[in-house]
This record gives C-alpha cells, sequence and structure tokens, in this order.
C-alpha cells in the first residue's frame, strides 16, 4: 500500500510520522517544492523507524511526481497558512492555484486514488481538487471534522473532568467560525450530554471549538499540525482497513441536507471506496438555518474564485 502526502511542511510531516507510527503502509511518498526539504523531512522520520520498529519505508522528493504513481491514497496538504490576523479564508486565491496544480499532477500518476484535502479554506479547496481531479466525489474528501470534533470533545472533557476517550458528537457545516456543533447528538459513553451540561454551558464550549484554530495561531505564529496530521491519519486507516466508521468529513453533496454542487462538513461512512455513504440527519428548524449560513459563507468563496477565474 501506498500513500502520498503533498506538502512536508508541519502538517505533512506530522502525518507522516503518526502514519509510519502504526506501520499499515509499505510505503510513504511526501513531495514538496521547497528543494530538499521533503528529502531531509524523510529522511529524519526515517530514522525514528527503528526505534519505533516500523517497516514503513519513506520516500522524500521535490516535486517529482513520478514516483507517487498508484498511490491509494493522497494527501494534500500544501499551500500556505493562517498568520495572526488572518483568517482561513484569507488564503483561497493563493491555495485554489496550488490546490489546481498538485491534484491534475498526483491524479494524473494515480488514476485510482482517493483524494484527502487538508489545505485551507478546507471546503472550499476540497471543492477545487474534485472539480480539477475530475473523478467521483466519493474519492475526494476534505478533513476538519475529525480535527473540530477532537477539540471540542478535548474542550468538554476539561469541563466535566471525564475522559474526551468516552465523549461522542457530530459537527457539521464549514471548517471554520460557521461550524455547526450538534447538541442533540452529543453523548458521553451512550449517556445524552444533556444530563452533564445545559445547552448554555455547552454553547460556551462551542464557541471556544470554533475559536480553536485561531487559539494555536495566536500562540504559535501558524496554525496547528499535531492534531491535523492524527486526523488525517485516522481517515487514512479508515479507508485502507475498510473499516466503514462514521466522521464528519468535508463531502460533495447532491441533495443531502436540501443542498447541491458544495463541499461541507457531514457525517460520512469511511471505508474502502472513500466516502461510501453520506448520512443525511433531520435537522430541526434552528440546526437547518446554522447549516443554511455556513453553506452560504462557502458558496461566497467559490464564487469569488470564479471571479478571479483562479
Ligand atoms: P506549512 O507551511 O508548514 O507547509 C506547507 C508546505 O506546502 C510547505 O512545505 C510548502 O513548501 C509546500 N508547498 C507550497 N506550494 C506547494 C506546491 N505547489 N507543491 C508542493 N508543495 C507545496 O503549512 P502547514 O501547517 O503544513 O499547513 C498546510 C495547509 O493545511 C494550510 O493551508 C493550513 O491552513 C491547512 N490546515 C488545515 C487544517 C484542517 O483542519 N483542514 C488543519 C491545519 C492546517
Ligand atoms: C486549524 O483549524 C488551521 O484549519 C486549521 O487549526
Amino acid at each position: 500500500m501506498k500513500v502520498t502526502i503533498i506538502g512536508a511542511g508541519n502538517v505533512g510531516s506530522s502525518c507522516a510520522s503518526l502514519l509510519a507510527q502504526k506501520d499499515i503502509v509499505k510505503k510513504i511518498v511526501l513531495l514538496d517544492i521547497k528543494e530538499k526539504f521533503s528529502e531531509g523531512k524523510s529522511l529524519d522520520i526515517s530514522q525514528m523507524l527503528p526505534i519505533i520498529g516500523s517497516n514503513t519505508e519513506i520516500i522524500g522528493l521535490t516535486n517529482d511526481y513520478s514516483k507517487s504513481k498508484n498511490s491509494e491514497i493522497i494527501v494534500i496538504t500544501c499551500g500556505v497558512t493562517r498568520k495572526p490576523g488572518m483568517t482561513r479564508d484569507d488564503l483561497v486565491k493563493i491555495n485554489a492555484k496550488i490546490i489546481r496544480s498538485v491534484t491534475e499532477q498526483a491524479i494524473f500518476f494515480s488514476p485510482e486514488a482517493k483524494l484527502i484535502v487538508v489545505s485551507n479554506p478546507l471546503d472550499v479547496m476540497a471543492y477545487v481538487s474534485y472539480i480539477t481531479a475530475k473523478i467521483d466525489s466519493h474519492r475526494v474528501i476534505g478533513m476538519a471534522g475529525i480535527l473540530d470534533s477532537a477539540r471540542y470533545r478535548y474542550f468538554l472533557s476539561k469541563k466535566l473532568k471525564l475522559s474526551p476517550n468516552d465523549i461522542q458528537c457530530l459537527l457539521l457545516g464549514g471548517h471554520g467560525d460557521t461550524m455547526v456543533p450538534l447538541y442533540r447528538y452529543t453523548s458521553i459513553s451512550g449517556i445524552p450530554i444533556q444530563e452533564f451540561i445545559s445547552e448554555e454551558e455547552n454553547n460556551v464550549i462551542v464557541e471556544k471549538t470554533k475559536k480553536g484554530g485561531e487559539e494555536i495561531v495566536n500562540l504559535l505564529g501558524t496554525s496547528a499540525w499535531i492534531a491535523p496530521g492524527a486526523s488525517v491519519v485516522q481517515m487514512i486507516e479508515a479507508i485502507l482497513k475498510d473499516s466503514k466508521r462514521i466522521f464528519s468529513c468535508s463531502a460533495f453533496l447532491k441533495g443531502e441536507y436540501n443542498l447541491k454542487n458544495i463541499y461541507l462538513g457531514v457525517p460520512v461512512i469511511l471505508g474502502k471506496s472513500g466516502i461510501e455513504k453520506i448520512i443525511d440527519l433531520k435537522l430541526n428548524e434552528n440546526e437547518k438555518c446554522l447549516l443554511i449560513k455556513s453553506s452560504n459563507h462557502i458558496r461566497k468563496m467559490i464564487e469569488k474564485l470564479n471571479f478571479f477565474s483562479f
């Protein structure tokens, strides 16, 4: 099994390192545009392998897509990141050009691959990758929901003084301030969240989750990479092991949630063909309103892209 990761920066190298530690793929190809960068990163990760006992081979290359040939999964983590004071949306124009170019090259060498898009603004970049790759939408998946859910679970666990492992939740919508957490679908070991915390108290945690990415940007001067890398690895594992896990991922909607021609975070079943099913939940009026608001925000950015004819 071969996985290619495009972008050997913070998220790409974190993802490569965590995936290598799992020892579930034969080969990881790490690609970057910056001369010698992937080569250096892959050497560092490879030298960790004897310590942890993994047999995964890691190859680092500068812009040479030929070695990515016939990858099962391509992870797209390249592009620019937010700096303090910037939003994810500020990255749209520059990252769209990068995502289009790398998708074209990657899919040429791996026409059967599943694509996991990470670059921001996430839902728009997943859309760009999908229209560029010209493959079925179940093979182009955006990563954000696992990360946002993990942040929410972590903050909630701190508040409730309980293990984050026992918290299950569901977030819908775009990756950003318009994300839609579903209070009704949050539980702790099967016990509804309402037994532990009021909706008002939960809203405070939700707001903290929405600002979770920004909090890290303000502390580090760039965006998060360790939890994002782990989130991608969870998706890779579910696909390669065909484990039919349910995660919130950015998926192309064809009428689900009464929305069409847009990428948005929704619960999906992940398996060997990528997205095997989008779970179309019956939302209440308030949840529907929030999801429409979130989708409008994403659509505006997509329209902006057409305007720039990127
Ligand atoms: P980074 O700056 O550490 O790495 C980006 C890498 O992309 C750099 O090494 C750069 O040389 C490379 N690159 C740029 N253009 C390229 C091209 N044409 N071909 C190949 N490589 C190219 O950034 P980081 O922290 O790894 O973040 C990457 C992206 O992921 C950003 O857009 C960031 O906003 C996004 N992100 C998304 C998350 C999510 O939840 N969806 C979470 C964290 C980051
Ligand atoms: C995050 O949420 C930057 O989207 C990235 O950390």
